[in-house]
């Protein structure tokens, strides 16, 4: 089934401000899609737009051929997670109930085995048993990573879309990097499509088939990370003096910052 996502001239307004403005784009299967521009940009709202968190003043989402707005609630549970920016949850539970949680839309059938599953894959088994408040920041997100996993679980992997918002914020380099190979690993070998909103360049360039950037509420560039970039395309939308140069150990460009 053709699993695409598709978004179609969406706008968005507050006040006097369009904060999407007329955003068009397609999420194609099997792909590793970064959402990338400057604080404010839009990236945390247009992704509630295409996750169905927000509605759009104009424009439309489709998920697999079906307007977003015409999926029942649990079927569109199972086929696309959302992991936010911040996350505070209200409660304090064992990290185990976390992410039992995302097993909501299913069901309680195969759900220990699942969350040991997921836990094990990002790296959350020794967190188990604590209490979530507890966690340092970092941690937090692994489990976040993790519920968002568990959401997905289908017949031994996940399948569907997978949202996440800077969801390497709080990871060290060890963390960052396991982050983005998993994701890899389970796009390449699976079902899963992921859209990931990044603001270190530098992992967009090693990890996204296709990078968009968004600035002020409106998609300014979109291409392979190669192509989209770029010193000039960096500097005009960030106003940060940059210079990307080759990464030393693969085909990628890498953006440095000048003193
Ligand atoms: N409810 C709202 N009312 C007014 N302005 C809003 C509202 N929600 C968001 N904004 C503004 O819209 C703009 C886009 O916000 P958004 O959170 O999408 O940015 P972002 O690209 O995710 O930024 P960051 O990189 O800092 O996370 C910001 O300027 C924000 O202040
Ligand atoms: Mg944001």
């Amino acid at each position: 089934m053709d699993n695409s996502l598709i978004a179609s001239h969406l706008r968005l307004q507050r006040g006097q401000r369009w904060l999407i403005d007329d955003v068009s784009l397609m999420l194609a299967c099997g792909e590793l899609v970064a959402l990338i521009g400057p604080n404010g940009a839009g990236k945390s709202t247009l992704l509630r737009l295409l996750t169905g968190y927000l509605s759009a003043e104009q424009g439309e989402c489709w998920l697999a051929g079906q307007s977003l707005t015409q999926w029942p609630a649990r079927a569109l549970s199972r086929r696309r997670a959302v992991m936010l920016q911040q996350t505070q949850l209200r409660f304090d539970w064992p990290v185990e109930a976390i992410v039992a949680m995302g097993r909501a839309p299913w069901g309680a059938l195969h759900e220990a085995e699942i969350v040991r599953e997921v836990m094990a894959l990002t790296g959350c088994d020794d967190l188990a048993r604590r209490h979530y408040a507890t966690l340092s920041g970092g941690e937090q997100q692994r489990v976040q990573l993790a519920r968002s996993l568990a959401q997905l679980w289908n017949n031994g992997a996940p399948e569907g879309w997978l949202f996440l918002d800077e969801p390497t914020s709080a990871l060290d380099l060890y963390h960052q990097q396991q982050l983005l190979r998993l994701l890899k690993k389970l796009i390449v070998s699976g079902k899963l499509h992921v859209c990931i909103v990044l603001h270190d360049l530098n992992l967009a360039a090693l990890w996204a088939d296709r990078v968009l950037l968004l600035n002020n509420g409106k998609l300014v560039a979109q291409g392979t990370p190669r192509q989209v970039i770029q010193t000039d395309v960096i500097t005009q939308w960030y106003g940060a003096e940059v210079e990307v140069r080759s990464h030393p150990g693969s085909d990628t460009p890498h953006v440095f910052l000048c003193s």
